[in-house]
């Protein structure tokens, strides 16, 4: 039996994914040994919790959360219950959002702890009968919560900026302007957690000189994007950025086109992983949100994977586009799960990027050529501080 999720409001319109809540309330269940048993969760809003709160319990206004145990009686215990369901969670996602804010917390986060409230609870657990008892159903609640705790639960999802595509102008004129170490010091002005630069073999936007220059000047972080070919390897290795991202390359290509096959490639991956790692280099492999190859990424001693968003922001059809994002918030989980670190990126916009910054077990994104495209139009300062609003409010504030 599982937990049935009813949302009376779209999630999608609070940036949740619904997978996501579900596969950790499956995880609660069975650490609470109750995965064979059923729960129903209801996400709804102030309005609809305030009336449940008086009618069931004549108290007034709106909670954070209710639980209502099928099996009703004093105490409870995990073992004495006979029953399949367990009863019936609601939760005020209003409610929820404006704790979120105030604790300095992912909504998703705050949703997973109520969550963990409504299951002890259904399970007889309380903490207004006496103190002893309060104080054994917070320990547990603490102690699940640190179990399910992601690195990103508490922090904003950090931006790092591409800025490949101001060389690209550059290079249409064949001259020395517009420079992008120039960029890059205006993104990290506006705000940038980082600066990424691919280093393509055949030099069309970024060349040798700005990747130096790069590496002198940049303030936060230096994620090098590269093809695993020797030449690009061994200036890599000379040049020390705090991480590499590799990606396939094709010469023919207008921007990498799809996810590293990992699963396919593992010896020559694993390769150069290990050089990189022995000069102290974390690597990171740009592959497509699948569980395959984030588990390959892992046997070959990845320490980040990037989970490719380009299928999720080019989908044409709404649907389309909630498939592709359900399989990044699953491949995310997924790689939390296994201790990797995640990243995302391509081809994110300022209407796709909130619902992937919302996902907690995600970093960083990458993001280049939005803000690049917008920056024509409002100025480098501008598109990155707008860009970073929304990655902070999706991440932490509703
Ligand atoms: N991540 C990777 C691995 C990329 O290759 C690119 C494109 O250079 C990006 C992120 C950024 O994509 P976009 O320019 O579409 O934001």
């Amino acid at each position: 039996m599982t937990a049935v999720f009813t949302f009376n409001r779209d999630p999608a319109k609070f940036n949740l994914c619904k997978k996501l809540l579900q596969r950790r309330t499956a995880l609660l269940m069975e650490k609470l040994q109750t995965a064979d048993h059923g729960v129903s969760i209801l996400f709804t809003d102030d309005q609809e919790i305030g009336w449940m709160n008086k009618q069931y319990r004549n108290r007034d206004g709106a909670t954070n959360v209710l639980s209502f145990p099928l099996n009703d009686q004093d105490s409870l215990l995990l073992n004495t219950i006979s029953e399949r369901e367990l009863g019936d969670i609601i939760i005020s996602v209003e409610t929820a959002q404006k704790e979120a804010v105030e604790m300095d917390v992912s909504l998703h986060h705050r949703l997973t702890w109520l969550i963990t409230h409504g299951l002890l609870h259904l399970l007889g657990y309380d903490h207004e009968r006496s103190e002893k008892e309060a104080e054994e159903m917070w320990d547990l609640e603490a102690d699940l919560m640190q179990e399910l705790y992601t690195s990103r639960s508490t922090q904003m999802t950090q931006l790092a900026i591409n800025v490949d595509h101001v060389a690209t102008i550059r290079e249409a004129r064949g001259i020395t302007e517009p420079d992008p170490v120039a960029a890059a010091s205006i993104c990290e002005l506006a705000g940038a957690a980082g600066i990424v630069v691919h280093l393509r073999e055949d030099r069309r936007h970024i060349n040798d000189r700005d990747v130096r220059l790069l590496r002198q000047t940049i303030k936060t972080r230096m994620n090098l994007e590269m093809g695993a070919n020797k030449e690009i390897i061994r200036i890599a290795l000379d040049l020390q950025p705090d991480m590499v991202t590799l990606v396939p390359e094709k010469r023919q290509e207008l921007t990498t086109e799809g996810g590293l096959n990992v699963a396919g490639q593992k010896k020559k991956l694993a390769k150069t992983i290990a050089r990189f790692t022995k000069a102290g280099i974390p690597v990171s492999l740009f592959i497509d949100p699948e569980r395959k190859q984030v588990k390959a990424s892992l046997d070959i001693g990845a320490t980040y994977v990037e989970l490719h968003t380009g299928k999720y922001c080019d989908a044409v059809s709404e649907e389309t586009q909630e498939n592709e994002y359900q399989q990044i918030a699953e491949a995310a989980e997924a790689a939390y799960q296994m201790g990797l670190r995640i990243n995302a990126g391509h081809g994110l916009d300022y209407q796709t990027t909130a619902r992937i910054a919302a996902l907690d077990t995600i970093e960083e994104l990458s993001i280049g050529h939005a803000i690049i495209t917008r920056a024509v139009f409002v100025g480098l300062d501008q598109a990155v501080r707008e860009m970073k609003a929304i990655v902070r409010d999706a991440s932490m504030v509703f």
